[in-house]
């Protein structure tokens, strides 16, 4: 009788024992999972509630600040006791313990004035035993664990309780160094981007990678001066947007900032529109009228497409430069204006000047401050600020939240943007605007955007591949502007019906679901 007795207590020591250490088997795996603070150290408490029968639980971390105790996870609280449940060291029993570094057992809590039940949890106080570690890492006291238990005869003793959350405390407090080091080392990760970027940041021009810092960097240098600045890169690479922060940056800002596209008019009326005329200079010249030089006086004038100045006005252009002085068309009356000149061009204005189309006088006097914008394909992670700031820009503006899932990302990003920021700007506005969806993957995306990537990865597979890549891409564009209505994406192609109908299973091509 008495060895059944004996046998039976065995087994349940083994059952709970084993529990002890899945409880503390979990407890580590949970803490080692992620640096997230209050999410981890609640599983840690709840799986101490169901693992080990542990009523309420609480972690409370010391508040070097504040010198105080807060409750920064707990199990079987509500949101209002959480919020009550604060301690100074010394103070109750949590505070005890925190205070002497050493565990306490309160067997019966109903029979202990120390017992303050701050958070107010526990309306019956009778038969709830207490149990209150300190959580220590060698010599410093960061916090204190406690949980509730009710001991029957079955349940363990608290020796056994005190000895595994003593474990428990000593895994936490390891865990809570680690969070506190990693929070630091995000902090200062986080002020130090800050830095760099408060250092070299432009209204509305978005740039983290060091190409662009280094234009920001000039920019800044720039700015405040008067030279003349030439700004170089392909198109859409924010050549203009950057001439505006030289200008809104300047101590010109309050003045005009005046556009002038040389290559946007014809050449007979180039020279009256950046020099005005007087009335009569000419047939239709019936009043007289202010160039852009007069117009942008005290300001700046932005001169784009200056590599398409036609070779007749350059020498005109060039006194302006050295002299600021002209004479309207018709007039011989010296004007003088005091401009800041920005000039931009995406051409090649050395190949220009070697070829007699640009005079090499101009082009020294252009050339005094040259700021090369790199184009996005040499910036990869300009393209995932871009994407962000773009996505945002035109969510907001449509009242939508649209996002890209990573294959989508991938694809943005293996692509290479010919037609640079602009391009990518469009592309989002149009996914922004045109999209059903709000999480897009790689098959919502435009096939050009992959077939692009695809084409330029692979330049040295045979012709009729490329040919068969570019027909694919044609007959896709034809059916997406045709609503997948063949005989219409046939018609647009100038193909028979039939002849459709067999490049689409040629080339496998099937309509996107969205
Ligand atoms: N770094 C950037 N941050 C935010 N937007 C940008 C950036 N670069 C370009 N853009 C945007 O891309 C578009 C094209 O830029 P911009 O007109 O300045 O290019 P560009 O170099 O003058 O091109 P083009 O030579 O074709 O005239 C604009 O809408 C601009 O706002
Ligand atoms: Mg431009």
């Amino acid at each position: 009788m008495k060895s059944g007795k004996d046998s039976g207590k065995k087994a349940e020591l083994t059952i709970r024992k084993n529990r002890e250490l899945t409880a503390i088997l979990e407890v580590s795996k949970v803490l080692t999972t992620s640096f997230a603070l209050e999410k981890n150290l609640l599983s840690v408490m709840s799986t101490l509630g169901s693992l080990l029968e542990m009523q309420r639980g609480c972690v409370f971390l010391l508040d070097q600040n504040s010198g105080e105790l807060r409750i920064v996870a707990a199990h079987g609280l509500t949101k209002h006791n959480i919020e009550k449940g604060k301690y100074r060291i010394g103070e109750g029993i949590v505070g005890r313990v925190l205070e002497k570094r050493i565990p306490m057992v309160i067997p019966n809590i109903g029979q202990e004035p120390l017992f303050l039940n701050r958070t107010g949890s526990r309306p019956e106080k009778d038969g709830i035993s207490f149990l209150c570690i300190p959580i220590m890492l060698k010599n410093e006291a960061l916090g204190v664990l406690s949980v509730d238990r009710i001991y029957s005869t079955k349940q363990g003793s608290v020796d056994d309780d005190l000895r595994v959350l003593k474990i428990v405390a000593s895994l936490i407090a390891q865990f809570v160094k680690l969070w506190e080091s990693y929070e630091e080392v995000e902090k200062e990760k986080e002020i130090l981007k800050r830095e760099l970027k408060g250092k070299y940041s432009i209204d509305n021009v978005i740039g983290d990678s060091s190409r662009m810092q280094e234009v920001f960097e000039a920019v800044h240098r720039v700015a405040p001066t008067k030279a003349t600045v030439l700004l170089r890169g392909e198109s859409g690479t924010g050549k203009e947007l950057i001439a505006k922060a030289i200008h809104y940056m300047s101590p010109r800002s309050k003045g005009p900032f005046i556009k002038f596209n040389c290559a946007s008019i014809p050449e007979g009326l180039l020279e009256s529109e950046l020099f005005g005329h007087e009335k009569g200079a000419f047939t239709g010249a019936i009043a007289s009228r202010k160039g852009k030089f007069e117009l942008a006086h005290k300001g700046t004038i932005f001169l784009d497409e200056v590599g398409d100045l036609p070779i007749t006005l350059q020498p005109k252009i060039l006194r302006v430069l050295q002299e600021r002085e002209f004479e309207r068309v018709g007039s011989e009356k010296n004007m003088k204006v005091d401009v800041r000149i920005v000039a931009a061009t995406s051409r090649n204005l050395e190949s220009f000047v070697s070829h007699g189309k640009f005079r090499e006088d101009l082009y020294y006097r252009l050339n005094v401050i040259p700021l090369f914008l790199p184009p996005l394909r040499e910036r990869g992670e300009d393209t995932l600020v871009l994407i962000d700031y773009f996505l945002k820009k035109f969510n907001s503006e449509n009242n939508r939240s649209v996002h890209l899932d990573k294959s989508a990302l991938q694809v943005f990003l293996s692509y290479n943007w010919p037609g640079n920021v602009r391009e990518l700007e469009n592309t989002i506005e149009r996914l922004v605007i045109m999209s059903g969806a709000e999480r897009l993957t790689a098959s919502d995306l435009p096939v050009s955007l992959s077939l692009r990537r695809i084409k330029s990865s692979s330049q040295s597979s045979s012709l009729t591949a490329s040919v068969g890549e570019i027909e694919k891409s044609n007959i896709i564009e034809a059916l997406e502007k045709t609503g997948w209505v063949q005989a219409k994406a046939a018609r647009l192609l100038g193909i028979t019906p039939r002849q459709i109908g067999y490049k689409i299973k040629k080339y496998g091509i099937e309509e996107k679901v969205l």
